[in-house]
């Protein structure tokens, strides 16, 4: 048996107890509301962890990119829903590929052309392309707007042989971190409120909406509130980070529904009167954050970025100094880029290493 005082760092650690509370709180929640989750697998990927999700209940797993997602076909993930649209001719060719042996891949549309381009490449290749319509929400990033735009595209798509209209997709990411659950539950619905009357409408055309797709950790119990929204697809949740706790919960100060699940363990290497050094730094964690890694059980140490492979510990009550050779476990301030830092991830239960999984899709933006 391996310990976990033994693994190399740093380490990326999951506790395996957070993180199947996190699961089983996640489904329960869903079930209740009568809604259903395709987990976003751009937080972890790892086909270990989005076949516990779905054995915990969910349809399959979102990714963000193409790579992503042939990885996760590759490890037999199925019900994929990729995110991002796939435009590049090579990427297309890629995607016709990947449907051929994985046919209930679903990907999202927000342009005639692309709608066109994947329609001729789904005929030569002789698949069904399953198509959501990206739709705008105010996050200004992808998507068609709302209204009479997306019901245009809607029909480009269902009047294509060669593909298959699913439904909408509409992600608010400007919502989901919000301070404060009241004012982050007003910003919500009303992005939100667009993407359903955009449904009605298509309805209304006769066009099937089988799926309506969206939402964020920061919104998992606002979204539900939506009667056309048909799935979530939260992603951080599962392991939680810095950032998502301190947006606030509906009963709190703290989002604490999901426990904090992922930790880096980094080792003290070096001592001074006014510092000591871990051996975790740029290569470590996200650094896409204003706020740095939290010590998990060393309250009073605070962390600051030296390079990339080193960190500073500023110790404020100096009868507690870090020593040489201590390990120490950090929450990372955003779980999805710190694991794309890493190739594999440590699982544990108390002090036992249960197994170490790949993260097989890391690096693949592709
Ligand atoms: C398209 C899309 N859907 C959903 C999510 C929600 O993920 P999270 O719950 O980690 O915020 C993201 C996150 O970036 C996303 O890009």
């Amino acid at each position: 048996m391996i310990s976990r005082d033994d693994v190399s760092t740093p380490a990326l650690l999951l506790d395996l107890d957070r993180f199947e509370r996190n699961l089983a709180r996640m489904a329960a929640h869903v079930r209740a509301a009568g809604k259903q989750i395709r987990p976003h697998a751009k937080t972890h990927r790892c086909p270990e962890i989005a076949r516990r999700q779905i054995a915990a209940g969910a349809l399959g797993v979102a990714c963000a990119k193409l790579g992503e997602a042939e990885v996760m076909a590759g490890a037999g993930v199925r019900g994929l829903l990729i995110t991002t649209e796939v435009v590049p001719p090579g990427s297309v060719r890629r995607l016709m590929t990947l449907i051929a042996g994985a046919p209930d891949t679903m990907v999202v549309v927000d342009n005639a052309e692309n709608v066109r381009a994947l329609a001729a490449a789904a005929a030569e290749h002789g698949v069904v392309v399953n198509a959501l319509v990206d739709v705008h929400v105010g996050a200004r990033r992808t998507g068609v707007e709302p209204g009479a735009a997306a019901l245009a595209l809607a029909r480009l798509v269902a009047g294509a042989r060669a593909l298959r209209l699913g439904g909408l997709q509409g992600y608010a990411g400007q919502c989901a971190h919000v301070m404060g659950w009241k004012e982050r539950r007003a910003a919500s619905l009303a992005a939100m409120t667009p993407l359903m009357e955009t449904r009605a409408l298509l309805e209304r055309e006769g066009l099937p909406v089988e799926i309506v797709a969206g939402g964020s950790t920061g919104t998992y119990d606002i979204d539900v509130e939506l009667g056309g929204l048909t799935e979530l697809q939260a992603g951080s949740y599962c392991v939680m980070d810095v950032d998502y706790r301190r947006i606030g919960g509906r009963g709190g100060e703290m989002l604490t529904d999901f426990e904090m699940a992922l930790t880096v363990v980094a080792t003290v290497v070096s001592v001074a009167p006014d510092r000591a050094m871990v051996d975790a730094g740029l290569k470590a964690f996200s650094t896409d954050k204003p706020f740095p890694p939290e010590a998990v059980e060393r309250p009073g140490i605070e962390y600051g970025f030296a390079g990339d492979e080193h960190g500073r510990l500023t110790p404020r009550d100096p009868d507690r100094a870090p020593r040489l050779g201590e390990r120490i476990e950090f929450f990372p301030p955003h779980c999805d880029p710190t694991f794309n830092l890493y190739d594999r991830v440590h699982v544990v239960r108390g002090s036992r290493v249960e197994a170490v999984w790949d993260i097989a899709a890391r690096g693949r933006s592709d």
